[in-house]
This record gives structure tokens, sequence and C-alpha cells, in this order.
């Protein structure tokens, strides 16, 4: 890209692509001037403070969506998305970077595949989010187990081995039922509540209750971005719909390429175009 660039980055998150322009631009690159975009409210320089500094010196835009741009047209030589574009609505955001993009304007895409390890490991997620959000009664158990601990320890009385057995008993049963191989969020969780059984003798009953609550809040916050993530990936027939959708907006394709990433396998489909010229306007 030659000095003075301008790019947008459409759904920029935390601002991993941004940012990695920046620190290979550092030591004598071209100095671009780069925007992004996402449609939640981001800040990349509070919530990645260990690149702060260089994260100030992209404009982040928060609450932005892809599918309505506040741009003028052309305002921009590329267009990126890196595991962005196919969480919206891609015709509508291809139509919007078609706009924005000035003729023979760039357009690089990096999307996720339907069939990879990633996705592979968010259903296998998923699947034991699930069963303990809505099946399993692990949390109300494991509630139960810490007032009761905490009464036992009030009268003096510090076992936890009797009333930690239906606690262990549904770890089993659940571990039975899902496979061992199948239970790495589980066991994650386990871990989590055993921490907050050992802790009985330092901590109040609220601030245990508080801890379990939270790991199941951080359970279901799991489970959302592993959905979007599986609900964003392109399967091959969405991968042809994206590359019919780029031809028919005002791009040409120009590459579209796995990227693969040694025993991953295929980690990312990089798709990239050129805005085709503009019609001339009449004199
Ligand atoms: C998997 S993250 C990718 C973030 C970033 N590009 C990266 O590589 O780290 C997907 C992002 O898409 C954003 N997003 C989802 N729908 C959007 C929309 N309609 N318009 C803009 N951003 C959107 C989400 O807020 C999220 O930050």
């Amino acid at each position: 890209m030659p000095d003075g660039a301008r790019v947008l980055d459409v759904a920029c998150g935390n601002g991993a692509v941004g940012l990695a322009m920046v620190r290979a631009n550092k030591d004598g690159g071209p100095n671009l001037s780069i925007t992004g975009i996402d449609s939640a409210a981001i800040d990349p320089p509070r919530f990645v403070t260990e690149h702060a500094d260089l994260l100030r010196t992209i404009s982040f835009r928060p609450m932005v969506k892809m599918e309505s741009l506040p741009f003028e047209d052309d305002s921009f030589d590329v267009v990126v998305s890196q595991f962005g574009l196919e969480y919206g609505s891609p015709r509508e955001a291809l139509t919007e970077a078609v706009r924005v993009l000035r003729s023979h304007g760039l357009l690089t895409l990096l999307c996720l595949p339907a069939r990879s390890a990633a996705i592979h490991a968010a259903n296998k997620g998923l699947k034991q989010c699930k069963h303990l959000l809505r099946d399993a009664p692990l949390f109300d158990i494991a509630m139960n187990a810490t007032q009761q601990l905490h009464q036992a320890l009030a009268a003096g009385m510090d076992d936890g081995g009797p009333i930690l057995a239906p606690f262990n008993t549904e770890v089993e049963r659940i571990v039975r039922k899902l496979g061992n191989d199948e239970c790495d969020v589980v066991f994650a969780i386990v871990l989590g509540l055993q921490k907050v059984f050992i802790d009985r003798k330092t901590a109040s009953l609220e601030d245990q209750i508080k801890a379990i609550q939270l790991l199941r809040t951080r359970l279901a916050e799991y489970a959302a971005r592993a959905q979007a993530l599986t609900r964003a990936a392109l399967t091959d027939s969405d991968l042809e719909e994206l590359k019919r959708n780029i031809a028919s907006v005002g791009f040409k394709l120009t590459e579209v390429k796995p990227i693969l990433v040694g025993a991953y396998g295929t980690v990312a489909w990089r798709v990239a175009a050129e805005r085709l010229a503009r019609p001339a306007l009449p004199n």
C-alpha cells in the first residue's frame, strides 16, 4: 500500500488487523490511515492495554454496522475484514464496501470455514455448555453443597466428603453421558467449582455464591460466542454465494485461497477482490 493509503477494517473487534498493520509498518513501512468499525461498543485502546499506544493511532468507530457505513463514497483505498463480514449480512456489507471504496480499491477478507478445527471445537464446547446450562443440575447441586459446607463449618464439622457426594455423582453422570473426550469445558467448570468449595474457610457464603453465579455467567457468555462463531462460519455453498455477491455488487474477484496451518488444516478462506472502476460522470 502506498503512503497515506486509507484502510477500513470492517467488524474490527479489538483491532487485531489494524494493530498488525501498524506494527508491521512501524519501522519504515507506509504511513496508513486506518479506521475500524464494529457494531459493538468497542474501545480497543482501553481493552488491549498492552498495545494501547499503537491502537490509539487507529480511528475506532464503535456501534457502527457494516451494512450502513457512515462514510462518503470513495473514502477508502482498501477494505479488510478478518472473521468479520460473515457475522453481518454479507451482501449488504459488500454493497457498502463497494460504495466507500475508490475505483480499483482493494477488498481482502479472511472468512471462517464451517469445516475447520475452530468450528469443530466450538460445536464441541457448545454441546457441553447446553448440557450444563439446561439439562444437568450441576450448578444447583454446587450451590446446595456450598451452603451445607458453610453450615457444617459453623457447627465445627468440616468433613466435606458426604456433602460433596451428590456433586461428584453428578460430575460422573455428565462425563458418562458426554464421553471423556468431549468434556474439556465440563472439567474446567468442575475445577472452578471445586476451587469455590476449597475456599470455604476464607470466603463468606455470600462471596462463594457470587463466585458460582459468575462461573455460570461466564459459561453462558462462552456459549453465546461459540454459537455466534458456528452461525457465522461459511459452508462451501455460503462461500460460493459470497463469491457471487462480490462479483454482482461491483468487484472483480481476484483470489479465493484456503489458508492452511499445519495440523489445524484450513483455518480461513482468503478472498480478495478489486473494485471495478466507477463509470465516468457525464460532462
Ligand atoms: C469474530 S469477531 C472479529 C473481530 C476482529 N475482526 C478480529 O479479527 O479479531 C466478529 C466481530 O463482528 C462484529 N459484528 C457482528 N455483526 C456486525 C455488524 N452487522 N456490523 C459490524 N460489526 C459486526 C462483532 O461485534 C465482533 O466484534
